[in-house]
């Protein structure tokens, strides 16, 4: 691989700002491991980069490449290198791990914008707005194969976390599109999907890391419970920054769940509560789809709702859980990052 990289317009791209940014927030005093996470994101950019914008063709790449070109956290390479920290953070395939879950997460974006009918992602057209639902689909298959084919370089143990968490990952967006069974209490049904279409992901980003890296079993198991349940709260947080979060901030259209009539937390949550103040929004969100004219309505009758303070008691449950997670493990910068991300979770507002 090169040391430099150019994409369609031919922009140079600065490799690592974003991860790095999600770094800084934890506002750890630790110089010696930033430093190190600092540089391995960058290494991890610079495959992200160059894997999305492979294709010789350059119609292709331009799509291929726009979402791993428009921004986002990188919070999933950001977990396989603090996974990795638990044993050889040099070791062989680290970086390009944390490239494979970028590319994941990156094609999973592409499908769930046209599942969506989300016009905006990291502040610029989705890729189905901007090419359509036939190329957004075929993009997203287009990057995960190419994790797919990355994880094969790294060997067995790679390729099955990889398909393990792409599989769990569709198959969550399938039970979501699906609905709660009639007999499935719509609350439990949430939680799968979350666990699918979110906190797989996320638990696989600590796994491989750590595997990657020959951390102890145990060591891997309990990152992965970690991963597994700051997904959820991570899911829930999305989903309470839906309602909250100004479109500056998320780079996603504020209130796009109530548009598409998507059963979040606080959506079930306020449907089922009974406080009679909230009757006016149980009436909204039961009609369906909140229609745009309603939308300031809504989003202001959440505001004054409980069902926001019972989603957060929700998510503080999770994050306690991921914190639970790591309670046997050594005490190490990273862990200690884990745990200020736990925090950044319920504070975040991007
Ligand atoms: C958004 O994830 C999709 C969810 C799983 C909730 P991120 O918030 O991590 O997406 P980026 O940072 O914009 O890539
Ligand atoms: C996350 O769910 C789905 C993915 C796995 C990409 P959301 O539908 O809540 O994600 P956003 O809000 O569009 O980022
Ligand atoms: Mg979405
Ligand atoms: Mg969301």
């Amino acid at each position: 691989m090169g040391t430099g990289y150019t994409y369609g317009t031919g922009t140079a791209v600065s490799p690592g700002i974003p991860a790095a940014g999600l770094l800084q927030r934890l506002a750890l005093d630790e110089p010696e491991f930033e430093t190190r996470m600092r540089e391995s994101l960058a290494r991890a950019e610079k495959w992200l980069q160059a894997t999305a914008h492979e294709s010789l063709d350059p119609r292709v790449a331009a799509i291929t490449g726009h979402l791993a070109d428009a921004g986002g956290k990188r919070l999933r390479p950001l977990l396989v290198l603090l996974g990795a920290e638990f044993g050889d953070p040099w070791a062989h395939g680290v970086t390009q791990a944390a490239a494979i879950a970028e590319l994941v997460h990156i094609a999973s974006l592409y499908h769930d914008d046209v599942m969506d009918g989300a016009a905006t992602r990291h502040g610029v057209p989705s890729v189905h707005a901007r090419w359509g639902e036939r190329a957004a689909v075929l993009g997203g298959d287009w990057l995960l194969a190419r994790a797919a084919q990355l994880a094969a370089e790294l060997g067995p143990a790679a390729v099955h976390l990889n398909a393990q968490a792409a599989g769990r990952l569709v198959a969550g967006q399938l039970r979501e599109l699906a609905g709660p069974a009639p007999d499935e209490d719509p609350v439990t049904h949430y939680f799968h999907v979350a666990a699918g279409k979110t906190a797989a992901l996320l638990a696989m980003s600590l796994g491989i890391g750590a595997v990657q890296a020959a951390a102890p079993a145990p060591v891997a198991a309990a990152l992965t419970e970690c991963g597994e349940q700051l997904g959820i709260a991570f899911q829930i947080a999305d989903d309470l920054l839906d309602l909250t979060s100004p479109a500056e901030l998320t780079g996603k259209e504020r209130g796009k769940d109530l548009l598409a009539g998507v059963q979040s937390l606080p959506v079930l949550l306020a449907r089922e509560g009974d406080a009679p103040a909230e009757a006016g929004l149980r009436d909204l969100l039961d009609a369906g789809p909140v229609p745009a004219a309603a939308l300031p309505r809504a989003l202001e009758l959440f505001e004054r709702s409980q069902a926001l303070a019972e989603t957060e008691a929700v998510m503080h449950r999770r994050l306690d859980r991921a914190r639970t997670a790591l309670a046997g493990l050594p005490d190490l910068p990273a862990r200690r990052a884990l745990l200020a991300l736990c925090d950044y979770v319920a504070l975040r507002t991007s």
